[in-house]
């Protein structure tokens, strides 16, 4: 088949799937994942709970009760998962880790479902990877292996130091203050010049043929046979799975993703705990993302200092982050006297590149759609950020 007629035949295929809306498929996903929700007679009464318990910014009391979880999702899943999958489209970067071949992408404080209906309407679209670009495709990934690269750790506390990039004053005092905040014991070193990648890195990411290993040989043949598939971990520390479960299903059955498209596995633990098996997913990921969930995190500032600076020398090299969190006040980060957004303070990072960033931007939720609770525009910041 012609490239052309390929277009043409996944054009045919995306229609199949969404019918005349991708939209609204996304939200009957949800609606139809959440019925159970919307039946209970104490859903209002329970939505205006959770919702207290969020003004509070008490995130333990909206989560940590398993009778919140459905109506928690029914309500705050549609827009969000609406949200994730224009993002994904957007972003070709974000993109790739669709189509590349196995890949996985792991969620953190991914229970509600956003993420899962989101990523996998973005699926539908994943466009085939033609054999003879296959090769070309992972060596346009200079990502080291985290088994033969020198980011896997050894034990997690050998690497609790954060360095930031750049030199900006801001940040400077930023992290002056940050140890008056005890968390001097981040050891975060500021440089005016970015020595991260010696010549060796610097030659392999400007020349990545050089560093296909046997693993990744491995890697390109087991993509031949397996295309696509991509494994979507759902980390959180609650146990979500009567609201994932229903949800994996319907998503298969509409978004018409077989197992060997779409793998699903869940993850349960506190994040800020940072336990083996987590690391090991985070050393094997080729995206990670921090949807709304990173300033509940950083509610306790120095722990989850320590775990960025973990995740981000666990990453391998060439991997992604996404970070989505709101764009106002729930974002600010106060050390000392000065408040940050919390994004700022991973900018800095001196291991993190910014591929994308916006600092506030809108999704608006299309008026012709329809669903059985109002849908709320979300004013969000981004990131994309690349490890080097
Ligand atoms: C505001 S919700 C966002 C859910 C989802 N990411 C989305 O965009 O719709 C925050 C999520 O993070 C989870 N969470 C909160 N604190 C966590 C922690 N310390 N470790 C892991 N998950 C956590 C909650 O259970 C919840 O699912």
């Amino acid at each position: 088949m012609d490239d052309r007629k390929k277009a043409t035949a996944a054009e045919v295929d995306i229609k199949k799937v969404f019918g005349r809306s991708a939209d609204q498929l996304i939200l009957n996903v949800v609606k139809e994942s959440c019925q159970d929700a919307f039946n209970l007679p104490s859903f209002t009464e329970t939505l205006q709970t959770i919702k207290t318990h969020f003004y509070d910014r008490n995130y333990d009391a909206v989560f940590q009760n398993p009778a919140h979880l459905p109506v928690y999702s029914a309500r705050y899943a549609p827009s969000r998962a609406l949200c994730y999958y224009h993002l994904f489209l957007e972003h070709p970067v974000l993109m790739k880790t669709l189509e590349g071949g196995p890949s996985t992408i792991l969620c953190i404080g991914s229970g509600a479902g956003s993420e899962l209906v989101g990523i996998a309407a973005a699926m539908v679209h994943a466009n085939p990877v033609p054999k003879t670009k296959k090769k070309k495709a992972s060596a346009d990934k200079p990502k080291k292996d985290a088994k033969g690269s020198d980011v896997i750790l050894t034990g997690v506390e050998e690497q609790d130091s954060i360095s930031v990039k750049g030199g900006d004053p801001s940040l400077e005092r930023a992290t002056d203050e940050a140890g008056t905040l005890g968390m001097e014991n981040l050891n975060l070193s500021l440089t005016t010049t970015d020595t991260t990648l010696n010549t060796a890195d610097a030659s392999s990411a400007s020349s990545p043929i050089a560093t296909t290993t046997t693993t990744t040989t491995t890697k390109a043949k087991k993509a031949r046979i397996n295309r696509h598939q991509v494994t979507i971990v759902m980390q959180d520390y609650v146990d979500w799975s009567p609201i994932l479960g229903p949800m994996e299903t319907v998503v298969r059955a509409r978004m018409q993703l077989g197992p060997e498209r779409l793998r699903c596995e869940t993850e349960i633990g506190n994040v800020l705990d940072l336990s083996e098996g987590l690391l090991q997913r985070i050393q094997k990921a080729d995206l990670i993302t921090f949807m709304f969930v990173l300033n509940e995190l950083f509610q306790d500032k120095k722990r989850t200092m320590l775990l960025v600076a973990k995740i981000v020398a666990a990453m391998p090299a060439g991997a992604h982050m996404l970070v989505v969190d709101s764009a106002g006040s729930f974002s600010n980060l106060k050390v000392g006297e000065r408040t940050y957004m919390v994004y700022m303070l991973l900018d800095h990072l001196k291991d993190l590149e910014i591929v994308y960033q916006d600092d506030a931007t809108w999704y608006r939720c299309p008026p012709s759609v329809t669903y059985p609770l109002k849908l709320e525009n979300m004013r969000h910041f981004v990131r994309i950020y690349r490890k080097l």
